[in-house]
């Protein structure tokens, strides 16, 4: 999602004579996007944004830009606390993004757009902004607005010009992305009129929600091998009443029902697990455990809870630290277990693999493999599996 936004601003940058560098002592502007999901994320960009101050005093005229999810949270003191930053673009403005930098007076009018964007092979699309949920522990909501599904009509544009621009794949973007509805056209049929696109040779998604996984949707998949066989679905925790108390809006065996359907339809699953909710017991914690052994996983990242501003968890008593930190551990430890099971599970088989450089690839199902021969980047080819490391299979 950030990757995408700021691909964005970049464009926008673009458009008024900007060109991209990694390099700081070259650079003239900063662009700091930011996230805030967790304390931790939020933390770091503060403290470069801190750093930057000794960068731009260093040259006359350089410009700091501090955007995204932490700057819409804390744009008024971050204003304050940080004079440095000389444009501030909250994540809710993202489509004001061009007008925000044209009202600052820093850059040169937008027109100097330089030729044909290379979008690389994976094209990201945004199809929905905001979200329409309010999990108990999220401060999303608050800082990326409502939910809103972009008219189909905007997202083939954009497909067309990554696909134009030479991506082979085209990656959908949204908070909850399978919770598109723009006028009664849903993700299932959004996905069915994009793999009608000659060019476009797979189709995924980031992130969905359990509560649209439905048999439309896993009759969709079947349609077409162009669609992932590969879905990060969060499921935050593995006992119901956690996931009640979090608002996720579904059950325990309600995911188990979703996985199921997805299970069917040849889709491998990975996930997001917050571990060391307030009101998590011994017995949840558990129930997360156990989840792992009910669902074959082919990873997790796993969270530990991190109170945010306005959220009504951040109000609960936490539990210790030390408690969370145990937790933590054990979990790792079993999604380890889990995901190198789910790769020794690959080995043998032949599977379709989208070459990202000549000798590495992803297969439908998401999984990372390196080859002994070379192939065509953008190609699709065959593999074989002949073994399976702990994060990349051999073929
Ligand atoms: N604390 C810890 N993890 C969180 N996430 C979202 N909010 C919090 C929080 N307050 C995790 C969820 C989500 C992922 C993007 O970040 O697991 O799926
Ligand atoms: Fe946050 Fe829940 Fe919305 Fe995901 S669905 S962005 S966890 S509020």
């Amino acid at each position: 999602m950030n990757a995408a936004d700021s691909a964005e601003m970049l464009l926008h940058l673009a458009a008024r004579g900007c060109a991209q560098t990694e390099d700081l002592d070259t650079a003239d502007i900063v662009l700091l996007n930011t996230c805030t999901v967790r304390d931790h994320a939020e933390h770091r960009a503060l403290s470069f944004l801190g750093r930057l101050a000794k960068w731009k005093a260093a040259k006359e005229g350089r410009v700091i830009i501090f955007a995204g999810c932490a700057a819409q949270r804390l744009g008024k003191s971050v204003r304050r606390k940080f004079p440095q930053a000389d444009i501030i673009a909250g994540a809710k403005n993202i489509d004001g993004f061009a007008e925000i930098i044209d009202n600052s007076r820093l850059f040169a009018p937008a027109g100097a757009q330089s030729g044909q964007e290379q979008s690389g092979l994976i094209g990201l699309v945004n199809i929905t902004r905001g979200c329409g949920f309010k999990c108990a522990y999220c401060i999303v909501p608050y800082v990326r607005g409502e939910a809103h599904s972009l008219p189909p009509e905007i997202i083939f544009k954009e497909t067309r010009r990554k696909l134009d621009g030479g991506a082979a794949e085209i990656m959908l973007l949204g908070q909850v992305v399978n919770g598109y509805n723009y006028k009664g056209l849903n993700f299932s049929g959004l996905l069915k009129e994009l793999i009608q696109l000659p060019q476009l040779k797979r189709l995924r998604w980031m992130s969905p929600h359990p509560a649209f996984i439905d048999e439309e949707f896993a009759q969709t998949i079947a349609l077409s091998q162009k669609l992932s066989r590969h879905m990060h679905l969060p499921v935050q925790s593995g006992s119901s009443k956690v996931l009640q108390e979090m608002k996720r809006g579904y059950t325990r065996e309600i995911f188990l029902e979703k996985i199921k359907l997805l299970d069917q339809a040849g889709v491998r699953v990975s996930t997001d697990i917050i571990v060391g909710y307030p009101t998590e017991t011994q017995k949840d914690f558990e129930d997360t455990l156990s989840l792992l052994d009910a669902v074959p996983f082919t990873g997790a990242y796993c969270f530990k809870f991190s109170p945010r501003a306005l959220t009504p968890a951040a109000a609960l008593p936490p539990i210790p630290e030390e408690v969370v930190e145990k937790r933590l551990d054990i979990l790792l430890n079993k999604v380890k277990q889990s995901s190198k099971a789910a790769y020794a599970r690959q080995t043998g088989s032949v599977q379709p693999v989208l070459f990202e450089t000549p000798q590495n690839g992803r297969t439908l199902t998401n999984f990372w493999v390196r080859t002994t021969r070379k192939y065509k980047i953008g190609e699709i080819t065959d593999i074989e599996i002949k073994e399976a490391k702990e994060t990349i299979l051999l073929g």
